[in-house]
């Protein structure tokens, strides 16, 4: 890991609104003085009745609980809205650029999208939706998803959005899981030229026999294809908000009132609901965009992620839109139609602030510097990274190459439980290194314990807890308390576990190591193996499947999935295909096997534990009788050798 010191550029130290003496100070005051730290905080926000408490947590079993601000009442969507029209209403809110860059954008000022968002939250309302109802939300990257998350926000119904990934299976289960009512979508999405048939996987998830809650379906037309209405359950957005009221009172909602829930996947197979709180997250939210950033007015922001993923809920809708940003959303692929594609859109809307996951970059840098150089992108002033470890190589051409030196690389750290950066540097605070996410935010007790909890002082390396609450907390998983205490609360009692190793060195910077569960993080999206796992052994040929990580030039990691067939099932190549398309078709695109290595029996110990340790390797390709280590333990021994030798046909 790089050591080099990228040291405060003398501008961004003159300027931005946090100097490194005072992040230290705010720092340690938001540890020591928390109480009036937080209500100070809770000023940004516009509350309807101001809290006089901020936290009300506790971790431990006792007396378990995360409550903030809970005598506060507002409205998240009067927060975006509302309080920027006498000032900004004229102010670009939306910046949408289309996925095919013939095509003209579009942009909303902030007094178009509050009128647009108070006509479809009447349009919610009139399609039978209440305070507290759930709502998913399956959507194409256009300005009408935020408008659906904001709709939902000023009505108190709780949106739940599902990538548009995501296959009809894996949409279903989760509509059922939160038993929602309605289902807002589009005919179909456009990603890199293609097409993808969203209202088609929305009829296909709602005829599964298990996924029986929804009453109603409102579809943008986004790409003119053809769909099939269901009369009485499917409306054309169009259609419904034509004559509805611009106006539409905002409903009071406490702070503790869930604002959303987001599916993702954990060490077991069901993927949970994370619930996200009014409040607290959008005061994290809208915090950290502000610090983080630094974000002033007028500057044009992009978080190029997706609004299915919290990168997006968190920094292309919430925390922008409460700070009054300009917020530029974009409907296609970072390089389509060509690797120049990034940089084009960032001159043509002179981006002032690019967020992006390292896996792009990636890509981008194998394809050469000269689609880079041929665009001007002086107007860039700062490059954010997010959803997995920046490698040092891809953090120094992101900054020499992509920003020619002059824009401090921000490397958040952060999860979909946390709501919001929890570890990151700020542009005129913190010395930079390269791959490291730098030091926590304010109010983020972050510690490194060893596999027994005892806390590490110093430079260290373990596991990566957080020892106290944080407004931006995520509060339950949807419907299962005990599996939110269990996940999170157990392995080391009285702290929050974030499932990541980390190490920190001698001058106190965090360096994210990965995961030490059996998440597995795929191009910035996180996976859990054992659902790849079950969509595998649903298949007929299937006895046993055990999918661990394997490390990926692009991806960062790669799913090696090793398949145990039935008994009289032959391996073929015809069947491996099968199988990924199986997977494809139960998860959906983004989980992909990349090797499927058919095994005619697991590494298991003698209690039927299979050892992933040794699996993990053979992925990895590292198959020496030293890096396999003991096998001893295990119930045969020879399983290994025979899956190293038939390692050598698939990788
Ligand atoms: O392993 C960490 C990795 O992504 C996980 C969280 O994934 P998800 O909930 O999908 O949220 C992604 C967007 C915040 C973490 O547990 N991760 C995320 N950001 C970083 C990271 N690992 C290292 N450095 C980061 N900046």
């Amino acid at each position: 890991m790089s050591e080099d010191l990228f040291p405060i550029p003398a501008d961004w130290a003159a300027h931005a609104r946090m100097n490194q003496a005072a992040r230290a100070a705010d720092y340690r005051r938001s540890l020591d003085d928390g109480n009036a730290y937080w209500l100070e905080q809770a000023q940004r926000l516009d509350w309807i009745t101001p809290p006089t408490r901020a936290s009300d947590s506790s971790f431990d079993e006792a007396d378990f609980g995360i409550q903030w601000f809970a005598d506060g009442t507002l409205n998240v969507s009067v927060n975006c809205l509302d309080r920027h029209l006498a000032e900004r209403g004229d102010v670009t809110a939306i910046l949408w650029e289309p996925d095919d860059p013939a095509e003209a954008s579009r942009s909303l000022t902030y007094r178009e999208l509050h009128a647009e968002v108070c006509r479809f939250a009447n349009v919610l309302k009139d399609a039978g939706a209440r305070r507290g109802d759930r709502i998913t939300i399956y959507m194409p990257m256009i300005p009408e998803a935020a408008v659906a998350l904001l709709a939902c926000a000023r009505i108190g119904a709780i949106h739940s959005v599902v990538f548009g990934g995501f296959s009809p299976e894996a949409l279903a289960g989760r509509i059922t899981d939160c038993d929602s009512s309605i289902v807002i979508t589009a005919d179909e999405g456009r990603r890199g030229g293609k097409r993808v048939p969203l209202k088609a996987n929305v009829d296909a998830a709602l005829a599964l026999d298990h996924c029986t809650s929804v009453r109603r379906v409102l579809v943008v037309r986004a790409t003119g294809g053809a769909v099939v209405m269901q009369p009485g359950r499917d409306s054309w957005y169009d259609e419904a908000m034509a004559g509805v009221a611009p106006d539409c009172p905002a409903e009071v909602m406490n702070a503790e009132d869930p604002l959303f829930l987001l599916y993702t996947s954990g060490s077991t197979g069901k993927p949970k609901g994370v619930v996200h709180s009014s409040g607290g997250y959008l005061l994290w939210a809208s915090l950290t965009h502000a610090l983080c950033f630094d974000y002033r007015p007028g500057d044009v922001w992009w978080c190029a992620a997706d609004v299915g993923w919290v990168t997006g809920h968190s920094y292309i809708v919430y925390g922008p839109l409460a700070n009054g940003a300009t917020t530029l959303m974009y409907e296609g692929l970072p390089s389509w139609p060509t690797p120049s594609r990034i940089w084009e859109v960032v001159d043509r809307h002179q981006v002032h602030t690019l967020f992006t996951a390292p896996t792009v970059l990636r890509a981008l840098m194998k394809e050469g510097d000269h689609h880079v150089a041929k665009t001007s992108r002086a107007s860039l002033q700062l490059l954010g990274s997010v959803g997995e470890p920046i490698n040092p190589e891809a953090w120094r051409w992101y900054h020499g190459v992509a920003g020619e030196g002059r824009c401090p690389i921000i490397d958040t750290w952060w999860q979909t439980e946390t709501g919001g950066a929890m570890i990151a540097p700020m542009p005129g605070a913190t010395d930079l290194k390269p791959g490291s996410a730098t030091f926590p935010m304010p109010g983020v007790e972050a510690q490194i314990v060893d596999g027994e909890g005892v806390v590490q002082e110093g430079a260290s390396e373990g596991n990566l807890v957080i020892a106290r609450s944080w407004p931006g907390q995520m509060r339950t998983v949807w419907n299962d308390h005990e599996r939110f205490f269990q996940t999170y609360f157990t392995t080391f009692p009285g702290k929050y576990t974030t499932g990541d190793g980390a190490r920190r060195d001698a001058d106190g910077y965090y360096w994210i190591t990965g995961r030490v569960d059996d998440v597995i993080n795929v191009s910035g999206h996180r996976m859990g193996t054992a659902e790849v796992e079950s969509a595998l052994v649903l298949h007929a040929t299937v006895a046993e499947a055990a999918v661990v990580g394997m490390p990926h030039d692009i991806k960062g990691q790669g799913i090696y999935a090793y398949v145990t067939l039935n008994v009289g099932e032959e391996p073929s190549e015809d069947l491996r295909r099968t199988l990924t398309q199986w997977v494809r078709s139960e998860i959906g695109p983004i989980a992909t096997p990349d090797v499927i290595q058919f095994a005619p029996g697991l590494p298991k110990t003698r209690s039927g534990k299979i050892m992933r340790r040794i699996l993990r390797k053979i992925a990895e390709g590292e198959v020496s009788a030293q890096a396999l280590g003991d096998v001893s333990t295990l119930a045969d021994p020879s399983v290994v050798a025979d899956l190293v030798r038939s390692r050598a046909g698939v990788a």
